[in-house]
């Protein structure tokens, strides 16, 4: 399918934003934020190569500095300022950005009084991302962090969350799928969820193409393709070939190797 024809090169309204096509760039942490604070120029430059929507790596809506020294945080006044440049980096090149924060886990049982806290740690991380410019928050609620650990049992606090979201008017979820789900799995939470569905997990283009097409989910998030190939949707358009992505340099905190060399498409065509 070429661009004139292919479904994720459709138009698509989120919110208030009128996106020009349906691929999503997705949080992918990166670990180059040298004491928690995004590192310039090389986080703006990273993060201003894709246009369209994105997602940034996850930002820690509290210290995790002895845990996660390279992971960037939002929760200090430095971290917000730093985050400026990259949001704009993003607006720039046309796209809108949301934050991806999330609250880092819990060795033992939280009890009660505990939960203000971390409460008012999403609220400033909330409000941090605002003034750095992020256009909304994407709350992580996987991957062991704090909101996985209440979960009891994927699917059904998946659907049951879904509901309980398109309540309150959350503007859209993104979800990534094992792999052995064959693509199937979001088909109830499709149905609890009023707002817009992002799918994620081992896409390629046709197979993003026939999930929009048969109204699976409304975008599609790619990980590592965009990870080495953040020009990806000009390649789609183009049916240029794909950077092949290097497992190795994914968490690296080099600030360039594995995160701004891969060959952009006029390079590698
Ligand atoms: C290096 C790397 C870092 C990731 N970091 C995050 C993260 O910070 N937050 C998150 O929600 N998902 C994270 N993910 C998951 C991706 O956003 C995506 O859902 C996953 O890679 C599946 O999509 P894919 O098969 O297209 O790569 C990460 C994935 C990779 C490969």
């Amino acid at each position: 399918m070429d661009a004139n024809t292919s479904p994720l090169f459709t138009p698509y309204k989120l919110g208030r934003f009128d996106l020009s096509h349906r691929t999503v760039f997705p949080a992918l942490t990166r670990t180059r934020a040298h004491n928690n604070i995004p590192q310039r120029p090389y986080a703006t430059e990273y993060y201003s190569t894709y246009g369209g929507l994105l997602i940034s790596e996850a930002a820690a809506a509290s210290d995790v500095s002895q845990r996660c020294p390279n992971m960037p945080g939002i929760w200090s006044e430095e971290q917000m300022e730093a985050w400026k440049p990259v949001v704009k980096g993003v607006h720039d090149k046309g796209g809108p950005g949301d934050g991806q924060v999330l609250e880092k886990p819990t060795p033992q049982h939280l009890k009660a009084d505990e939960i203000p806290c971390i409460v008012n740690d999403f609220r400033i991380a909330a409000c941090n991302a605002s003034n750095a410019g992020f256009d909304g928050i994407e709350i992580n609620a996987a991957s062991g962090y704090l909101i996985d650990q209440f979960s009891i049992g994927a699917k059904a606090i998946a659907t049951y969350m879904a509901n309980a979201l398109s309540k309150i008017g959350v503007l859209y979820l993104h979800i990534t799928e094992p792999r052995e789900a064959a693509n199937k799995s979001l088909v109830p939470i499709r149905k609890a969820f009023d707002g817009t569905l992002i799918a994620s997990g081992g896409y390629g283009k046709s197979d993003g193409d026939s999930a929009i097409d048969e109204n699976y989910a409304d975008l599609i998030s790619f990980g590592r393709m965009l990870l080495a190939n953040p020009d990806s949707p000009t390649r789609f358009e183009v049916n240029a070939p794909l950077n092949k992505y290097n497992r190795s340099t994914f968490c690296t905190n080099d600030p360039v190797i594995g995160y701004t060399d891969y060959p952009p498409l006029e390079v590698a065509s």
